[in-house]
């Protein structure tokens, strides 16, 4: 069946990087021109994805309003002449049907995935984590969508993470199929010891799920940090079907980090076509002063 359908979740309350977050949905801090989660959007459209569900919560208003049409702002730069900044800011609401729907408390992501069951139905669907931007000419996405194609198996987005870091991420314990492909066969959030870790690989913001998913999550008691964790929940689809692990090209930046948005931010600029040279000039000075 092919995957049409995303969930995005943005419900977090982004601690991590207050004061910023604090009435700013992080998804909605800026790398260069964008909203960290316009580049995801965008992605999953790259993908073949035509349906998607952002979950959002209380205060989050400001991302349903950006994907939205805005008739005063539009109508402005029409009378303006400012054709190509109005073509930009109508093309947004035109990406993709979008959903909104609320988590009403803040659980966990794994409860917030749970919030997408009636959208998402009988079909399989990918689920982009809204403040993972991966950046990359063969969106992340599609190369798990074309792995789910293939092998039939729910799929995770997986990379080697630094030993010293594992506890922060999940550890999986994954066998090498082919070039870039794993099979899954076990996963855990945030190992606590050594004995845990099963290897570096860990899952970093994407994966093509199944609706078996729903029933699982529904079952799944709080784990890490007293959340409903996503992990848990894929633990089973790996230990009983196994998973599918792709370890995706595309560099990913993990926006609910300080340092993730700042390396977002130089990457990105440093690409841009009308601001990348005079940016790199600029950096070129500043690193010589260093
Ligand atoms: P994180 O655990 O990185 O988000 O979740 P957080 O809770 O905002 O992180 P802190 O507070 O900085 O540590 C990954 C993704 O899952 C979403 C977040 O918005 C983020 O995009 N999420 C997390 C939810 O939608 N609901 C939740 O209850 C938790």
């Amino acid at each position: 069946m092919k995957v049409t359908k995303a969930v995005i979740p943005a419900a977090g309350l982004g601690t991590r990087v207050l004061p910023a977050t604090k009435s700013m949905p992080k998804e909605m801090l800026t790398i260069v021109d964008k909203p960290a989660i316009q580049y995801i959007v965008e992605e999953a459209v790259n993908s073949g994805i035509t349906d998607i569900l952002i979950i959002t919560n209380r205060g989050k208003g400001i991302i349903e309003d950006h994907f939205d049409r805005s008739p005063e702002l539009e109508q402005r730069l029409l009378e303006t002449g400012k054709k190509d900044v109005y073509e930009q800011v109508v093309s947004i609401s035109r990406l993709a049907n979008f959903y909104f729907i609320r988590q009403k408390e803040t659980r966990g992501l794994g409860h917030a995935v749970s919030c997408a069951r009636s959208f998402v139905g009988n079909e399989p669907f990918a689920v982009l984590y809204g403040d993972d931007v991966i950046i990359g000419e063969d969106p992340a996405c599609g190369q798990l969508i074309r792995a789910y194609e293939r092998f039939g198996k729910a799929v995770v987005g997986i990379k080697s993470v630094p030993e010293d870091a594992i506890s922060k991420y999940s550890s999986l314990k994954v066998e090498h199929l082919e070039d870039n492909i794993y099979k899954c066969t076990d996963m855990v959030e945030k190992p606590k010891t050594k004995e845990e870790v099963l290897s570096t690989y860990s899952i970093l913001g994407r994966c093509v799920l199944t609706p078996d998913i729903f029933d699982i999550l529904d079952k799944t008691p709080p784990g890490a940090g007293g959340e409903i964790q996503l992990t848990d929940a894929m633990r089973t689809l790996a230990q009983t079907v196994n998973m599918t692990g792709v370890d995706f090209t595309g560099k990913r930046y993990d926006m609910g980090d300080k340092l993730g948005i700042l390396q977002a931010t130089v990457e990105v600029a440093l690409k841009n076509p009308t601001l990348g040279e005079a940016f790199e000039t600029y950096l070129k000075e500043i690193v010589s002063e260093l």
